[in-house]
């Protein structure tokens, strides 16, 4: 059974990972608008990702006879002025959401709720993959600098993202 402060934070970090998903869709909508489909295609994986972390954090709440409560989602911006803005305001809310992540876990360690830090450690590890992969974007657009040809070139890249 999961403590009631454990069940409002898990509650919380639903909202956080749905918001994500929020926030890269705009991203996609924006880069879409714009002409870039590749950036487009790999914002939308990503938030197709982040729904799919909230849903983990939604069945474990359940599966540890929980209550899911979902909060309103805050609206994202809607436009950046730049590709290398907009990544870097996907790296500075993945640093974001480590942070959030490792507080849940010092909550469990907290309360010796042992079941929500292993489940937790899936998250940690996909934060360190998730804050490599957008910083490493953020170091190729800022190589290329304004050189339109340069960004066309990582919009490319971009667009063979798989689903994972
Ligand atoms: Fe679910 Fe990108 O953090």
């Amino acid at each position: 059974m999961l403590s009631a402060k454990m069940q409002q934070a898990l509650n919380e970090q639903i909202n956080a990972e749905l918001y994500s998903s929020y926030l890269y869709l705009a991203m996609a909508a924006h880069s879409e608008a714009a002409n870039f489909h590749g950036f487009g295609h790999w914002l939308r994986i990503q938030a197709e990702e982040e729904h799919g972390h909230a849903m983990k954090i939604f069945d474990f709440v359940l599966d540890r006879g929980g209550r899911v409560e979902l909060k309103p989602i805050q609206g994202p911006p809607t436009s950046w002025e730049s590709p290398l803005a907009m990544f870097e305001a996907v790296l500075a809310h993945e640093q974001h959401v480590t942070r959030l992540i490792h507080q849940l876990v010092a909550q469990a360690r907290s309360e010796n709720d042992y079941a929500a830090e292993v489940f937790l450690q899936w998250f940690v590890d996909e934060q360190v993959e998730e804050e490599k992969q957008s910083d490493q974007i953020v170091q190729k657009l800022r190589q290329v600098g304004n050189v339109p040809g340069g960004i066309y070139w990582i919009d490319q890249e971009l667009a063979r993202r798989k689903k994972e």
